[in-house]
């Protein structure tokens, strides 16, 4: 389905029909381009490591596209990754990018002066903590969409977030989230041959992100208490999810996508083993452990963790009647995955490939992340009803860099 290369135009296809027929497509199926000429609008929301990333994958992906906007919680962030950006001298990139003071904008509601803007296409790259509010504005807004991964960090933001994406849907707005596997050459046809039976029938499978620990910072004493926060956004649940959330969704995601959707429970345990408990590390767990099982019977085990100096893991694996696979071993890759889900979401935008709106499946995968949190910190088995319909709201609604955020304790399962 999201294998774009496989139906519809391709891009070199799409790219010999010429200008003139590129406009007409432009304007018969979104609209977007009629006060824009050829070109899409781009502005970048979150302008830290993987917003810059993504920015750079899609200019050197796409053609007729200019980055014009961006928007942070923090002016330094966005002068920073601005200046970044404007030195690249690749010949794809220079001649890509174009954006004045009056479309930079900061603070904690800098992404609603940017939705104001003319800009077509966001890339949105903050933490998970704000994604749901951003994305719903943004599709009220009318914008096209790149989402990073994950898409909140609990069940009543996944909610709200699946609702953006069925609203873009109904909107013709295109729709790609950063779960970049999917877009992955290796990982696109081996999982369609392991749907068509390569290995027979599925039995098990097995998720590993077993890593090393991510940044940590200390607080610093010009800092207001929210700034700290999110500052150090990866040592807070409300901020980030945790690990399982954070960085394992994008291995509990191959499961969901070969397993034919999300789990029905899971039982899962975890703890805090490694970090030790210096406000820095916040409160998370630094490992996870779960046992997920499929409507059909199916098992999954996930194992995620935050260890230095320990084995580090990170792989899917998928255990059938006739055989084993890795879940990329049956494709070579072409593009980089990180440039081919841009190519695939301009794609979709001009007319040129298939639609494209996986919101609802990652946001299925970051629901099956959070239930296997869920269920390590309280030490009980949940269900997809129970998570899909939880109450559980984990960020503050009135974030503001006047009043102070405590976090803790860290969870004690049965507790
Ligand atoms: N798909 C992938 O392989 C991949 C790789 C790395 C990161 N990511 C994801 O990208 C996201 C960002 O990660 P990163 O490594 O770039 O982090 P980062 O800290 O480098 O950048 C995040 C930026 O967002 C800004 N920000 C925070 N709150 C904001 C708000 N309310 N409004 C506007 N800006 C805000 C921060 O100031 C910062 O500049 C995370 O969700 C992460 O999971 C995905």
């Amino acid at each position: 389905m999201r294998d774009v290369q496989e139906q519809g135009m391709t891009r070199r296809e799409f790219a010999k029909a010429g200008a003139a027929a590129s406009f007409a497509i432009l304007t018969a199926r979104s609209g977007i381009a009629q006060t824009n000429g050829d070109t899409l609008r781009i502005g970048l929301i979150g302008c830290g490591g993987r917003g810059g990333g993504a920015v750079m994958n899609c200019l050197m992906g796409n053609d007729n596209v200019m980055l014009v906007a961006l928007a942070d919680v923090f002016e330094d962030r966005l002068t920073g990754k601005r200046q970044e950006m404007e030195k690249n001298k690749h010949s794809k990139v220079r001649t890509k990018i174009n954006v004045t003071d009056e479309m930079c904008f900061v603070g904690l509601d800098a992404y609603q002066k940017l939705l104001a803007t003319d800009v077509d296409v966001i890339i949105h790259a903050t933490p998970p903590y704000a994604r749901p509010g951003h994305i719903e504005a943004a599709v009220d807004a009318g914008k096209h969409i790149f989402t990073e991964k994950p898409i909140a960090v609990d069940p009543v933001g996944v909610r709200q977030f699946i609702r953006a994406a069925e609203k873009a849907r109904e909107k013709n707005l295109s729709f790609v989230c950063g779960t970049q596997r999917r877009y992955q050459r290796s990982y696109v046809d081996t999982v369609a041959k392991i749907k068509e039976g390569a290995i027979g029938e599925v039995l098990a499978a097995r998720v590993y992100w077993n890593g090393t620990l991510p940044f940590a910072n200390d607080r610093q004493p010009e800092w207001s208490d929210l700034e700290y926060r999110l500052r150090n956004w990866y040592n807070q649940v409300w901020t980030c999810g945790d690990n399982i959330v954070e960085q394992h969704i994008h291995n509990l995601d191959i499961a969901n996508w070969i397993l034919g959707g999300p789990p029905a429970k899971v039982t899962a345990s975890g703890g805090r083993a490694w970090k030790p408990l210096e406000e820095k590390y916040g409160d998370l767990f630094d490992h996870f452990n779960c046992d997920y099982e499929y409507p059909n019977g199916v098992h999954l085990y996930s194992a995620s963790r935050h260890w230095n100096n320990s084995k580090n893991d990170v792989f899917e694996e998928v255990t059938g009647t006739t055989g084993k696979s890795n879940c990329h071993d049956m494709g070579k890759d072409d593009m980089d995955p990180y440039v081919r889900e841009h190519v695939a979401l301009f794609e979709s935008i001009r007319g040129a490939g298939p639609y494209i709106n996986d919101g609802v499946e990652c946001a299925h995968s970051t629901l099956t992340a959070i239930m296997g949190r869920m269920s390590a910190f309280t030490g009980q088995e949940v269900t997809w009803e129970q998570a899909m319909n939880s109450d559980l709201s984990i960020v503050p609604a009135d974030l503001s860099f006047d009043k102070e955020y405590p976090v803790g304790p860290i969870a004690v399962p049965g507790v």
